[in-house]
């Protein structure tokens, strides 16, 4: 489907972002391997994070959608029931295509088949048949290193693990598998990337030690989660707010948005090149370190200097570098983005689609390696940007549209409805 998004003057209002992707993913995997009923309080209605309801469903887990919660009857840790035929349809989620199989490998006599769309068929999980085939499972992929997944469950047993990219969901899925194996297992990661897994397991009472990058869990039999909250998904969230920055005028206050470090990179970011961003947290529910923090956000547009984003800050905006490479093309000198390369094995290959999508509209954009660099020259012209299927793609098209001279048009502006299913409406209600 394509759309056009003409210039617009400021955005101005409150809006409270779709509810996170990521916590929603781990919220409904936690509650599946649970034994006791889990709440997820405001989960993500969104085509990614449906996958995920469908897939703990197939594998006997009791989902009830109760106005505004989700109440998920879970099997157990050890009890994951085999589907008919095993097959998993994981749809376009990374996440779950990743983390899922670390449950699925410590499950002895299971056999399962994980695969999606055309675009998850594109991304590499030998980074998770490596170790899961460490601890004992058997685990096979296209090629050995594509999906479908096949992953035979078998009794696990703990290991050492140095991960060669920092990712969450690889982190994710040993640190579940470790949950089944015998012995410890310990991860490090070269980079800090998001928490929510670790904060969740300490939620369930595992036992889990942190000491820097180097986290330790130790197996058990069951696990005790309370009930979820899920805050809103700042990866979404600051779509709005890269339309605030850019915006001449625009004055916007995210609400109810997740503040964990882990996240907010892009935030901290956009900020060093001069927007306005002033933070407030809300008083935690429980008032535990391992809860989520939440608050507000309040943005407001600024003339914008360029920067540099050094590898270490890329998995803290992993999912925002696309929004860094916008800023730039509205800020005075050279914005470079490095060690990013990741990039290009997300839903799309980010690097070329950024680089190829804003050159599009006017941007003086090029591909590096690791990343891109963009010189600003005064915003963008508009003209036409293909989101290739991706939803932060299809956003950042959006986005430019608003912001540039000429409007965009965006081919595929559907995919957005993999996170953020009302993000034409948010943004219309801020152009008011
Ligand atoms: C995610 C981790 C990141 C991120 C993705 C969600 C998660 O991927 O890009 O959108 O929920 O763990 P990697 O683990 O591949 O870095």
């Amino acid at each position: 489907m394509r759309r056009a998004f003409e210039p617009a003057g400021p955005l101005r209002g409150r809006a409270t972002p779709p509810p996170d992707k990521s916590i929603s993913h781990r919220a409904a995997l936690f509650g599946a391997m649970s034994d006791e009923p889990v709440h997820i309080g405001n989960y993500l209605r969104a085509a990614d994070t449906m996958s995920t309801l469908d897939a703990i469903r197939s594998l006997g887990a009791g989902v009830e959608e109760e106005d505004g919660t989700v109440l998920v009857r879970g099997v157990g840790l050890r009890t994951a029931a085999p589907t008919t035929g095993g097959f998993l349809d994981v749809g376009n989620a990374g996440t779950l295509l990743r983390i899922l199989p670390g449950w699925l490998a410590g499950q002895p006599g299971g056999v399962w088949r994980l695969d999606g769309d055309e675009s998850i068929r594109r991304r590499p999980v030998d980074r998770v048949v490596e170790p899961l085939r460490r601890m004992g499972a058997a685990v096979d992929a296209r090629d050995g290193r594509l999906p479908p997944l096949v992953v035979h469950g078998a009794e696990l047993t703990g290991i050492d693990y140095r991960l060669p990219v920092a990712s969450a969901q690889v982190k994710s899925c040993v640190l579940i598998a470790g949950l089944l194996a015998e012995g410890a297992t310990a991860v490090t990661e070269p980079e800090q990337s998001r928490d929510h897994t670790e904060r969740m397991l300490v939620r369930a009472r595992v036992p889990f030690e942190r000491d820097g990058l180097r986290l330790r869990v130790s197996p058990v039999d069951e696990l005790e989660l309370d009930d979820i909250l899920v805050p809103g998904d700042p990866s979404s969230g600051a779509f709005l707010a890269a339309a605030a920055c850019v915006i001449p005028g625009s004055r916007v206050v995210l609400e109810g948005i997740a503040l964990n470090w882990t996240r907010t990179g892009f935030f901290r970011i956009a900020q060093r090149m001069g927007a306005v961003i002033v933070g407030e947290l809300e008083e935690p529910a429980a008032g535990s370190a391992t809860d989520e923090p939440i608050g507000e956000l309040d943005i407001a547009a600024a003339p914008l200097e360029a920067t540099t984003v050094e590898p270490g800050e890329v998995p803290l905006a992993i999912d925002e570098l696309p929004l860094v490479a916008l800023l730039g093309c509205f800020a005075e000198g050279q914005t470079v983005v490095r060690g990013a390369e990741e990039l290009r094995l997300k839903e799309s290959d980010r690097i070329a689609g950024v680089v190829e999508g804003l050159r599009g509209l006017g941007a003086d954009i090029d591909a590096t390696e690791d990343g891109f660099a963009v010189r600003g020259a005064g915003g963008l012209e508009g003209g036409s940007l293909d989101a290739r299927g991706d939803h932060r793609m299809a956003m950042l098209g959006a986005v430019a549209g608003l912001a540039s001279r000429n409007g965009v048009e965006v081919e595929g502006v559907e995919a957005a409805a993999v996170s953020y299913p009302d993000f034409e409406d948010a943004l219309v209600e801020l152009i008011g």
